[in-house]
């Protein structure tokens, strides 16, 4: 079976006030009653999925255990990191965690939505036979705007029925570069969701990222274990270089295939995004909370028990109350909210 690994280790700043270091978006409900990270484990759940690695901060195995129960899973390692270093040691140590065999292994960010599950399954099954032939995979969005965060992959020669080879992957281009790949019409957004073999993927990075292998597998070889909770040695993965899969190891692999899908994918990761994947009102209006919304349009106003938000006359403006903070700002510059933990941070 195809071993899924959830990762879940991110902090979410860009949707802050709501995401917090102690509570990250990917374990908040922002578009179902569910959890980000219990629609994403439901999402790998059948027969074809053996039980998820799940890949999170030691901060919060008590938070990613009770979600995970709530809806049935369970994890058969939850790999707990003590420090952050982004995503390219975080799915090497559940590449070595699942075994480091051929088993394929599903790499998912925590805080995607997919709308069309079927969809997204019947890729999968697309992208097996070339990742049992040792390919590296990923999944192909259609791009409908000149994203700077996303990785941008240049489809290239056809394969096999649905999976291209990758001609060149460009991760977070600058504006114009983004601009003209979304221009020439043969470019896809990268999903940032993975499928390959464990050893294949751990044999690119020993030979494009050795030190991070050398110190993922010492503090996977030092880990303290108990029951299915992993904790790698604080130490020797303090001396892991921090980089993410697809500048360490995407951008540079030679056999890198992705298979294009429509699947109802968003990136749920800024309040622009969650405003234009939920449920307008009449008035554009995306309302959550105890808010009063007079002749106001294409707002999206978020608020808790307690504590009223009221809009009069204004259009295009995200407000958020959470706790003791309130952020307001005009829609399209949700990306800069990351500035404002900066800023605090200073
Ligand atoms: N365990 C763990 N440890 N998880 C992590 C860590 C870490 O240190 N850092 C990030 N993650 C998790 C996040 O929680 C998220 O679920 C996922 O890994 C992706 O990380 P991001 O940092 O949010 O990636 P990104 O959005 O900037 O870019 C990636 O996704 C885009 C699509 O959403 C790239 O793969 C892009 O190429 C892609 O287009």
């Amino acid at each position: 079976p195809i071993i899924p690994v959830i990762l879940s280790g991110g902090s979410g700043t860009r949707l802050w006030p709501m995401s917090r270091p102690e509570k990250p978006n990917q374990l908040l409900s922002l578009t179902a009653e569910q959890t980000m990270l219990q629609l994403t484990a439901r999402r790998a759940s059948g027969e074809q999925f053996a039980k998820p690695v799940v890949v999170a901060n030691a901060f919060h195995a008590d938070l990613v255990e009770e979600q995970l129960a709530d809806v049935a899973s369970s994890a058969q390692a939850l790999i707990l990191e003590p420090i952050g270093r982004n995503t390219a040691p975080a799915i090497a140590l559940a590449a070595i965690a699942a075994g480091a065999g051929s088993e394929p292994i599903l790499v998912m960010p925590s805080d995607h939505v997919i709308a069309d599950v079927d969809s997204f399954h019947a890729a999968i099954e697309t992208a097996l036979p070339l990742v049992n032939e040792g390919w590296l995979v990923t999944f192909g969005i259609a791009p409908d705007a000149p994203e700077t965060g996303y990785g941008w992959i240049k489809v290239g020669e056809k394969l096999a029925e649905g999976v291209h080879r990758v001609e060149r992957f460009v991760e977070k281009p600058p504006r114009e570069k983004a601009e003209a790949m979304l221009a020439s019409g043969d470019h896809a957004w990268n999903g940032g969701i993975f499928l390959f073999r464990a050893d294949m993927y751990l044999g690119a990075l020993s030979v494009y990222a050795p030190e991070m292998l050398v110190a993922a597998q010492q503090s996977m070889d030092r880990a303290r274990r108990e029951g299915t909770r992993i904790w790698p040695d604080a130490e020797s993965f303090a001396a892991c270089p921090s980089d993410s899969i697809d500048y360490a190891v995407m951008e540079k692999a030679p056999r890198v295939a992705v298979v294009p899908v429509s699947m109802g994918w968003s990136d749920v990761g800024s309040w622009d995004a969650l405003h234009a994947i939920s449920d307008p009102d009449e008035g554009g209006n995306v309302v959550r909370g105890d808010v009063v919304v007079i002749d106001a349009t294409n707002c999206l106003v978020q608020s808790e028990p307690g504590k009223r938000v009221a809009l009069v006359g204004v259009k295009d403006l995200i407000v958020v109350v959470s706790g003791a903070d309130v952020l307001v700002l005009p829609r399209g510059r949700s990306q800069e909210v990351k500035k404002i933990i900066e800023a605090m941070n200073d």
